[in-house]
């Protein structure tokens, strides 16, 4: 359980100094679990403060480089507006534009596409920068090769430098932080026994399953009490679930339960976080996933008569979203939407991370 903690001055926390995946690189973020529940906090306690307007230069004299293998409209924002409000330097570049594909594979002939291998793109960009934040860009074929998230963990084993994941097929932490501190701010930091929904919404272009993995495993360690709902087919990773069910059996106050429809989701809840993601079965398949989406979109749209179902429930979605086919208008731009607070809540949140991060180093 995230422990709600005293407010503290962002000066007197300590270095980030939590445990890390297997890698050479110093403590970074490749999942949420890589935060301690007192390092998590200490984040989102900073977080807190830098909304409220503290101004610190945290990051003078550093660089944090943001290699970007898929596009992104808010975390890359973020981290750019966030690294210059603490006095940095953040270097951006987009994988196709500014560089080329890299190879995550040891080993190999490298007689491919990808002129570089990661072992040398991160030792050098190790040298110019503080930090490097990646958005890997999953192969999209099968789902167990792309889970393992060989990309970012190969960046993170060969950095000297810490790695942030910007959002890798099997999770996007800090979405789920920017959503933990949204839920926060909305009822208060001890989030035990508040119940959410999480519910699948039909698109086109689903994303993948990682902002769900996340925020899942993210509600569950607070001791949220989780109804999650999908069509058939869109059962979300196996690893990520087993990690699930064991956090949900942790806390008394929480637990995991699954629905067979939103609306049964809905029930009750305080929170209704709607996203799509597309079918893990049909994944690398993007014909037939299209065309179950147009069988089961009826069923699936968020509209008023299904947040009625809810406690006073609030809407949450990571965005972007598609209008009256996730959500409704009405439901989006009425008083229970707390999107646009969450999309806002990725700036103090990603201010908060790089301070913990790099303070000190
Ligand atoms: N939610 C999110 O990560 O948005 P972007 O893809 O725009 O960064």
């Amino acid at each position: 359980m995230i422990p709600p903690s005293s407010p503290q001055d962002p000066s007197i926390i300590a270095p980030f100094s939590g445990a890390q995946t297997a890698s050479n690189s110093p403590a970074g973020l490749i999942r949420l679990n890589d935060l301690s529940d007192s390092r998590l906090s200490d984040v989102l306690d900073l977080s807190d403060r830098f909304k409220a307007g503290v101004r610190r230069p945290e990051l003078a004299g550093k660089s944090v480089g943001f290699l970007f293998f898929r596009g992104s409209l808010r975390t890359r924002t973020a981290f750019e507006v966030a690294v210059h409000q603490l006095g940095g330097q953040g270097v951006h570049m987009s994988a196709g534009s500014d560089f080329w594909e890299v190879e995550a594979r040891d080993g190999v002939v490298m007689d491919g596409t990808a002129p570089e291998h990661v072992r040398d793109a991160a030792a050098v960009m190790s040298t110019y920068c503080d930090a490097l934040a990646i958005r890997p860009r999953p192969a999209g074929n099968a789902w167990a090769v792309d889970r393992r998230d060989e990309g970012i963990h190969a960046w993170a084993r060969h950095a000297s430098v810490p790695i942030i994941n910007m959002e890798s097929a099997l999770g996007h932490p800090l979405q789920a932080l920017a959503d933990l501190m949204t839920l926060r701010e909305t009822f208060g930091k001890d989030l035990a026994g508040k119940r959410i929904a999480i519910v699948w919404t039909p698109s086109p272009t689903p994303a993948g399953p990682s902002v769900v993995h996340s925020m899942l495993l993210a509600a569950l360690r607070s001791g949220m009490q989780v109804s999650l709902a999908h069509p058939r087919g869109y059962e979300l990773d196996e690893g990520v679930m087993s990690e699930a069910r064991a956090l949900g059996a942790e806390h008394p106050s929480g637990g995991l339960e699954h629905a067979n429809t939103a609306r049964d989701a809905a029930k009750d809840a305080h929170v209704v976080y709607a996203r799509s993601w597309m079918s893990l079965e049909n994944y690398g398949n993007s014909t037939r996933a299209a065309s179950r989406v147009a069988t089961e979109r009826r069923d699936w749209l968020v509209d008023e008569s299904m947040m009625q179902l809810g406690k006073e429930a609030r809407l949450m979605h990571p965005m972007p979203i598609r209008r009256n086919l996730e959500v409704t208008d009405s439901v989006l731009d009425g008083p229970r939407s707390l999107v646009y607070q969450q999309a806002a809540n990725r700036l103090p949140t990603q201010k908060g991370l790089l301070s913990l991060l790099l303070r000190g180093q």
